[in-house]
């Protein structure tokens, strides 16, 4: 028994293969690197949903479909923005999308809303009002004028675009895991993914990267790396953008999110010191866990990719949520193909009925 489910294999899958030996990537047969460079969403859509999502669609209908789906769900903005105002972005986002209804849903209206609800969410927390999508932009344009008003910079649009593609899906990370437990009851779509973003909230999944340029800045220079490092280990904090579950080498998708940072504006200063935090963190956590090889996760470039494509640190979550919808919707479609209901078993260690003892009840 393992509590984190360490190894245990719960899905089979023909959407993507996390290989942590080896630090790669394969989604649906092909490389993560080939992907971020040649694919953009609605590409990433038909190669995820193909087979799987009713309606089978190439991705210049997916395209189409996409950009009017993102016209149809701004409409529910009068009665979302209101009931959201004192919310987090996030909760906002968990609130819209959980007013989309499991018969009359679907995964192209789900893939709309996470950008239009973001946009707007935000909008209203700057004390602005929506701005009206465009079905003819491409998903991360759309986004990012939705955001700001625009015009919007095409090369940090595409650069959002290629984050979109490159975290689209991971296999069974927490998120998708339970997207699967929750498509598994026959709950339907929605319910499905409303209960991934719930996982995808947490610090320790989807909910990293705000707080790594939150280091960042704490940091501040060269200089402030080791003192820094030290107060965090001496308080037992983790560092967020480090570590993950399955791979004991680095993050194939860091590197495809650093050469992003790279061609954006100001993105080679950020970097500096961001290369010198990430040697000395790697250094110090070799130095604390020889026997566990802890290297850097996505998070970590995913913080200086968004903000170089120009989004605020309270959306990084949320901006997650937006490629990896691809992802849990897909494995919705596949998950529900089985038929099957997941349902693991626990161990009993409470208390026993007079005169029994653990080990005879437990079996
Ligand atoms: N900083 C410091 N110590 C760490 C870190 C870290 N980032 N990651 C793991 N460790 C330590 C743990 O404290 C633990 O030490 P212990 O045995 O002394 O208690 C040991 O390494 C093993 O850690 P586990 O929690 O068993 O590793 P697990 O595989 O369960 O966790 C996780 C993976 C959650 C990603 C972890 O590495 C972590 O918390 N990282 C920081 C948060 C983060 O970056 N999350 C994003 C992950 S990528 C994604 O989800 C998209």
């Amino acid at each position: 028994m393992d509590t984190g489910l360490d190894g245990v294999v719960a899905a089979v899958t023909k959407l993507s293969q996390v290989d942590g030996g080896a630090g790669r990537l394969i989604v649906r047969g092909h490389d993560i690197e080939e992907l971020a460079a040649d694919y953009d969403f609605a590409d990433m859509a038909a190669l995820l949903w193909d087979g799987l999502a009713p309606g089978q669609q190439d991705s210049a209908a997916i395209r189409q479909d996409l950009g009017q789906a993102r016209s149809r769900v701004a409409a529910m903005l009068p009665v979302l923005l209101p009931a959201a105002r004192d919310l987090s972005a996030i909760e906002g986002l968990r609130a819209g999308l959980a007013m989309l209804g499991d018969d009359t849903s679907d995964h192209l209206l789900l893939c709309a809303a996470v950008p239009v609800f973001t946009a707007a969410l935000w909008r209203q927390s700057q004390g602005e009002a929506p701005v009206a999508p465009d079905p003819a932009r491409g998903q991360a344009e759309d986004f990012l004028t939705m955001l700001t008003g625009g015009p919007v910079d095409q090369a940090a649009a595409r650069a959002l675009e290629t984050y979109l593609v490159t975290v689209a899906d991971h296999g069974l990370n927490a998120s998708t895991f339970t997207a699967r437990v929750v498509a598994s009851t026959r709950a339907g779509i929605v319910s499905s993914v409303v209960a991934a973003l719930c996982a995808l909230k947490g610090p320790l999944h989807g909910g990293a990267p705000g707080p790594v340029l939150d280091m960042l800045d704490e940091i501040g220079d060269l200089d402030g790396v080791e003192p820094w490092l030290q107060r965090q280990f001496a308080a037992g904090e983790r560092l967020m953008g480090f570590g993950h579950r399955v791979y004991r080498t680095r993050d194939p998708r860091a590197d495809v999110l650093k050469a992003v940072v790279a061609n954006l504006r100001g993105g080679a200063n950020r970097i500096a010191l961001a290369e010198a935090v990430e040697r000395a963190i790697l250094a110090q956590l070799a130095v604390r866990y020889p026997d566990r090889r802890l290297d850097t996760n996505v998070e970590f470039y995913t913080a200086l990719a968004l903000e170089a494509a120009g989004l605020p640190r309270e959306l990084f979550t949320l901006a997650f949520a937006m490629g990896r919808v691809l992802g849990w919707t897909a494995h919705i479609f596949e998950q529900e193909q089985t038929g099957r209901i997941i349902r693991p078993a626990s161990r009993y260690t409470g208390p026993v009925p007079k005169g029994e003892t653990l080990v005879a009840i437990a079996g």
